[in-house]
């Protein structure tokens, strides 16, 4: 089904730091030879060459070799030094999200995954992205370690609870291929995966229009925050304003009442919420309470987005390039199953029944 990579029994390379990360692993493995076998070699020449041949001879005394010592000491410097460099920059290169990339929320639980895109589609155990488009996966889970791996783009990082980690990619060819959790999180730990379908930009397109009336996840971050939450009546701006402003938060350094300086990022914001008297800000009372176990991790992935989108300095990019933002129409969508989608081929988009487009583009 899959053409395999360049080397046998490896997975296919499908994204843009498969090859680099290859490369290494073969690199570390020819390192491993070439000291093995020379070493295994010289045991047995050495067994041969300096049997004992007469009782009791005693060796000539060697009094250090510069060029011996110097050559020994050379080499795997370079050695180690090489690993470290291939190693330091594919840690950077995979660390360090790019800007432009766009965004899809993942939360894990025991034992799926969760999927929302930007533009509100969600997904279980299936992840539609278009071929050469930065992504970037902001993950939490609801419950245990888990680990997104996605063994055809060679990049796999763990998801904690508690708190929020990134992951990026760019997929290079379309096609489907492997999800896993790496991470043993319980009984069904080896059943916890799925499929992550890579098509054309405008496959994708299509597959996002076919959505319907999704929230957003700035929608329904707002919703919770106008509404179910009352975040509202200490946070809009007026004369009742007591909570911080949130309006162009996003991004910038807070000065807390301890005198401390942090940047209001996705951590800091999800932190406020669960435990905001743990964070409070210069010039304010800590009279916010905790939301802790009032909202789920989707909820609170929605909040931060919604925080997100008030300082439009900070917004990420748009998830589709070539048609208008699918902005959609509030309905009630905080059923997560009710939105999944389905699709068996990345090239026939399962779900191209009434693209029900934007409702006020
Ligand atoms: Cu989730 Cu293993």
């Amino acid at each position: 089904m899959q053409s395999n990579s360049w080397v046998p029994l490896f997975p296919e390379q499908a994204s843009t730091f498969a090859w680099q990360v290859d490369y290494l692993y073969f690199y570390l493995i020819l390192v491993s030879v070439a000291f093995s076998i020379p070493i295994v070699v010289a045991i047995f020449f050495f067994f041969v060459k300096y049997r004992e041949k007469e009782k009791f001879s005693t060796p000539d005394e060697i009094h250090g070799s510069i060029m011996l010592e110097t050559v020994w000491s050379i080499i795997p410097f370079v050695v180690s030094m090489t690993i470290f460099i291939g190693g330091a920059y594919i840690f950077y290169n995979q660390t360090r999200v790019p800007a432009d990339s766009m965004e899809i929320y993942v939360v894990g639980k025991q034992w799926m995954w969760k999927f929302q895109h930007g533009t509100g589609q969600r997904e279980i155990n299936e992840l539609h992205v278009p071929v050469g488009r930065k992504v970037k996966l902001t993950m939490t889970t609801e419950d245990v370690l888990h680990d997104v791996y996605i063994p055809a783009f060679r990049t796999k990082a763990d998801v904690v609870p508690g708190r929020y980690t990134t992951l990026w990619f760019e997929a290079t060819k379309p096609g489907k291929y492997h999800l896993y959790c790496a991470e043993y999180c319980g009984l069904n730990h080896s059943g916890m995966g799925g499929w992550v379908y890579v098509m054309e930009q405008s496959d994708f397109d299509d597959w996002l229009a076919g959505g319907g009336s999704n929230q957003t996840p700035v929608e329904a971050g707002r919703e919770l925050f106008m509404n179910k939450l009352g975040c509202a009546s200490c946070h809009a701006g007026g004369a009742s304003q007591r909570g911080a402003k949130l309006e162009g938060l996003y991004g910038t350094d807070v000065k807390l009442t301890n005198g401390q300086v942090v940047k209001a990022d996705d951590e800091y914001i999800r932190n406020s919420i669960l435990n905001p008297s743990g964070q409070v800000v210069e010039g304010y009372q800590p009279i916010m309470p905790t939301f802790k176990g009032q909202v789920t991790e989707e909820q609170l992935v929605s909040l931060v987005a919604y925080v997100k989108s008030l300082n439009p300095d900070a917004a990420t990019s748009p998830t589709t390039t070539t048609t208008a933002p699918v902005t959609t129409s509030n309905t009630n969508s905080s059923s997560t199953s009710a939105n999944t989608k389905t699709a068996s081929n990345p090239n026939a988009p399962s779900n191209k029944t009434e693209p029900t487009k934007s409702s006020n583009k």
